[in-house]
């Protein structure tokens, strides 16, 4: 399993992405957006690490590894700024601090769909992490055919200066949801499609997505057999 780390963004680089927005002074004290930051790296760095050992665990157990691989961020804080704005939230950091739970995500792309809840459930039920949030795009898809499961869990980071629980986003789908939401990411946001290619493109996506989700049941079947 391949997990690609992110990098912590320290107050130079905050400061560096704030100058490109027009709302800097607005924001506050950049030194306390910078701690958020780098107290939400830390909480992706033990999510992340408790993933890595579970999916070890497991495949040491049941020879069958549940986590094809996993990608960690950190928002940016161009997309912090236009989320703040979009749900109509008061610039500050009280905001960033009891708002804004998905500045540090993990993304977990599973082999199969049974992973998904099997990561769930093993990461949850430790003594240390606390769900949040769960909204479940594979029960119920999005209008676009967006399937995936998103948690918010909350996980305690020990500093020198004390221990902060802190939110963390977590998406967990499987390689073909992955893939799917990949190819309808890049046609959301391509500016240059013609209206029409768009329209099409969407529609056929729709049913892609059902398609994809028939063809991963099948397939989970078919594991589900061979491991018993
Ligand atoms: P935001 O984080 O501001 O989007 O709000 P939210 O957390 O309430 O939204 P949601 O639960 O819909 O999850 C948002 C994230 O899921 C996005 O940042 C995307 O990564 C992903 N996502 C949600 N819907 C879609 C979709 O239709 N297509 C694709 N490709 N990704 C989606
Ligand atoms: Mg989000």
């Amino acid at each position: 399993m391949i997990l690609e780390r992110s990098n912590f963004m320290d107050v130079k680089q905050i400061m560096k992405e704030l100058d490109k927005l027009p709302m800097k002074s607005e924001i506050g004290d950049l030194k306390e957006l910078a701690q958020i930051y780098q107290l939400r790296h830390s909480g992706v760095n033990e999510i992340g690490t408790k993933l890595e050992n579970l999916d070890e665990e497991y495949s040491m157990n049941y020879d069958h590894n549940p986590i094809h691989h996993m990608e960690e961020r950190m928002k940016s804080v161009r997309s912090l700024v236009g989320k703040i704005q979009r749900k109509g939230y008061p610039l500050n950091m009280d905001t960033i601090h009891h708002k804004i739970l998905d500045v540090g995500g993990i993304r977990v792309i599973t082999n199969y769909i049974d992973d998904v809840y099997r990561v769930e459930d093993a990461l949850t039920q430790q003594s240390d992490v606390t769900l949040i949030k769960r909204k479940d795009y594979i029960k119920d898809p999005k209008p676009s055919g967006y399937r995936s499961l998103h948690l918010v869990v909350s996980v305690p980071v020990f500093q020198s200066n004390g221990v902060f629980d802190v939110p963390i986003e977590v998406q967990l789908r499987t390689i073909g949801m992955d893939m799917w939401a990949s190819l309808e990411h890049k046609l959301r946001y391509k500016t240059d499609v013609p209206e029409e290619k768009v329209e099409q493109h969407t529609g056929n996506l729709k049913e892609y997505a059902s398609e994809l989700f028939d063809i991963e049941s099948k397939m989970q079947e078919i594991f589900r057999d061979l491991q018993e």
